[in-house]
Formats: structure tokens, sequence, C-alpha cells
């Protein structure tokens, strides 16, 4: 009778996965969110390998390393897997021919609207496009402008976040667009969450903060134990000092580093105004100083300096697993969840 019911609650989950999971190719609805120097071919190749959709991070790499990161990626999985462009790379359309060369299945165009030319040559590449959302008329635009499926990610999340929270974000935007899939993205660190957006019309869901302290993910031992010692409370936005020299918001872990950043915004306001530094300059100092700053906290180790993106979902890495394991764990909790609602739906029937 248990395992019957167990049954069932897995097949319902299972089929509100279904539209993400056919659209990715895969068996979970379940999108590894790309993080810069952390999603390269180990983790993207074993979040695909779990059943779940490993994105590579192209980051700010030339075409011929991205080419030799695909064909990398592609000797350790044959399932599907995604690469993520920034539309800010001067070599963009370079980066989307590699990928199409690459025969990659899925382009997602981060950090802006997709420019017209590259979402069409993805789309006669003959590959899927998926962009980010950030409010209900750029997802209409999107919808209309040829994006196969869309990603809405709240300012939970870990790395470069927008204002709204995906609680806000999902339902102005989940109820309005039907035509194509809809992921949610942000402070997504168990089962019973990811269940409650698909419910709500998600079609699948994508994670950073946890698949990046996972056992596969080439980032160092220290940036994994700072998750592990971090509570959701720790990972705050980086704070704008001047209104006239824009920061923009990067959700990371509170250190040395961003506390200096503040002192650094500071200094050059001062230099700025004695005029030692024209508006230019200044608000150049201020954009360098993060400058190879996520590097060095990820493959480098420096936390205490570094940049330690991370969502608020970190609260929820308790230890390091692999990504195997973390999928199989969403997926229970997800099942257990819907069990004991059909439990409790079964002892409101028949209460003896
Ligand atoms: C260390 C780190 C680096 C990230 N780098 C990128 C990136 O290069 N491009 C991008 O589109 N998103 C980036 N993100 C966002 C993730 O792809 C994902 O959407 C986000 O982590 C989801 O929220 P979560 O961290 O709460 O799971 C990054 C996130 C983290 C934690």
């Amino acid at each position: 009778m248990l395992n019957n019911a167990h049954a069932a609650a897995e097949a319902e989950f299972f089929a509100l996965q279904s539209r993400g999971a056919a659209f990715l190719g895969t068996k979970y609805a379940i999108m590894g969110g790309a993080m810069s120097w952390v999603s390269e071919r180990h983790l993207v190749a074993a979040i695909s390998n779990a059943g779940g959709f490993g994105v590579i991070a192209c980051g700010a790499m030339p075409p011929d390393l991205l080419e030799q990161e695909i064909a990398a990626t592609q000797a350790l999985t044959e399932k599907p897997f995604g690469v993520n462009l920034i539309t800010m790379h001067p070599k963009l359309d370079e980066l989307v021919q590699v990928c199409l060369r690459g025969k990659v299945g899925h382009i997602v165009l981060a950090g802006g609207i997709p420019p017209g030319p590259a979402v069409r040559a993805v789309k006669d590449g003959g590959a899927k496009l998926i962009a980010f959302a950030p409010a209900l008329v750029l997802a209409k635009r999107l919808e209309k402008s040829g994006a196969d499926a869309l990603i809405i990610e709240g300012s939970e999340a870990g790395g470069h976040i927008g204002p709204v929270s995906l609680t806000v974000l999902a339902q102005e935007i989940l109820p309005h667009i039907e035509k194509i899939p809809v992921f949610v993205a942000g402070g997504l660190g168990r089962g019973e969450a990811i269940l409650g957006y698909l419910e709500m019309g998600a079609a699948g869901a994508q994670l950073g903060t946890r698949f990046a302290a996972s056992t596969e993910s080439i980032a160092h031992e220290n940036f994994k134990n700072a998750f592990i010692r971090a509570n959701a409370r720790d990972a705050l936005p980086s704070i704008q000092l001047d209104e006239r020299f824009p920061v923009i918001p990067v959700r990371g872990l509170v250190n040395q580093g961003t506390k200096r950043f503040l002192k650094h915004q500071a200094e050059t306001l001062i230099k700025f105004q004695a005029g030692e530094l024209d508006k230019t300059q200044a608000q150049l100092a201020i954009e360098h100083f993060w400058a190879g700053a996520l590097r060095r906290a990820v493959i480098d180790g420096d936390v205490v300096s570094g940049s330690v993106m991370a969502g608020q979902s970190v609260g929820m890495v308790t230890r390091v697993q692999p990504v195997a394991e973390i999928i199989a764990e969403l997926q229970a909790q997800a099942v257990a969840a819907l069990l004991a609602r059909e439990q409790t739906r079964a002892h409101a029937q028949n209460p003896l």
C-alpha cells in the first residue's frame, strides 16, 4: 500500500517535471545554473550524467577555449548540456558559432536582453535559445522574439542579481507565459520548494549554489568550506555608496573583500570630489576593484578578499555531496511532500 502510494507520488513529481525535462532532453527538469569558473567540464558533465542539465559558463572565455571546453565536456558525458554566453562579450557572434559547430543543443544568453542577431543566429543554427526574463513585459517580449524557454531568477540567487525575489517574479510571470517553458532560479535548496514552483506552472528549476559545493565542483576546498559554514544571512548583495557611481548588485558572502569594497568606493569618491579623477576614471576604478576576484576565490581559495558569490540557499549547504546525491535528495524531498499531502487527504476523508 505504502509502496503504491510512493510510486504514485513519484509519478506525479515526474509528471510535473515532464515539460521541462522534455525541453532539456533530461530525466529531471533541473538545470545547473552556469557559474563562472565553477561550471566547467567536470561539474557540467556530472550534472548531466546525474539526469540534470549542466550548463557551461563561458564568462570571458575566448572562442578557442570555449571550443575546447565543449569538446572536453562531450568527452565526459553523452547527455545533453548547454552553454551560457554573456551578451556583453565582444565576440558573442563567434561564440554562438562555436556552440553551433560543437552541436550544443541549448544556448543560454545572459546579462541583458539578447541582441537580435544573436537570437537569429542561435535559432537559424538549430539550437534552442534560453533567455533570462527579469519582468513580465520582458518575458512577453522574449516569448514573441523567439526565445524557446525562459529563466526567471530571483534576487535570492548567487552572482549578479536583479531587485525582485523569486516569490514575486513567479507570481507575476508564471500565470502569463504559457507558450514556452519557464524555469525558476534563486534560493532553491530543497525539493519541496521546487515542487511548489512546478505546481505554480514552472517547467523546472535552476540551482547554482548547491552544485558549487558538490564533490565534482572544482571550486577550492576553502570555497566549499565557506559555503558549509555560511548562513543565508551571510550572502548579501554588494552595496553601492553613491548613485552617481552605479554598482551592479552581486550576491556573495560578506568578507574582508566586501568591506574593503565600501572603503574603496569612499576613497574613490573623495578623489573624484577633489578633482583627482574624472567621472569615467572614478567609475572604472570602482568597477576594477573586483577584476579577477571570483577566480581568486573559486580557484585559488582566497575566500578572505576574493568574491565568494553565493545565493541565500547557501544556508542549506551542510556538507560536500556528490551531484547525484543532491539531485536524489531534491527528488526525495518533493516526493515525501506529495506523499504527506496524500496521507493528510486520506486521513481527512477517513478520520478513523
Ligand atoms: C559562484 C557563482 C557564479 C555565477 N556565475 C554566473 C554566470 O557566470 N552567469 C550566469 O548567468 N549566472 C551565474 N550565476 C547564477 C547561477 O547560474 C544561478 O542562476 C544561481 O546560482 C541560482 O541561485 P542559487 O545560487 O540560489 O541556486 C552564478 C552563481 C554563483 C553562485
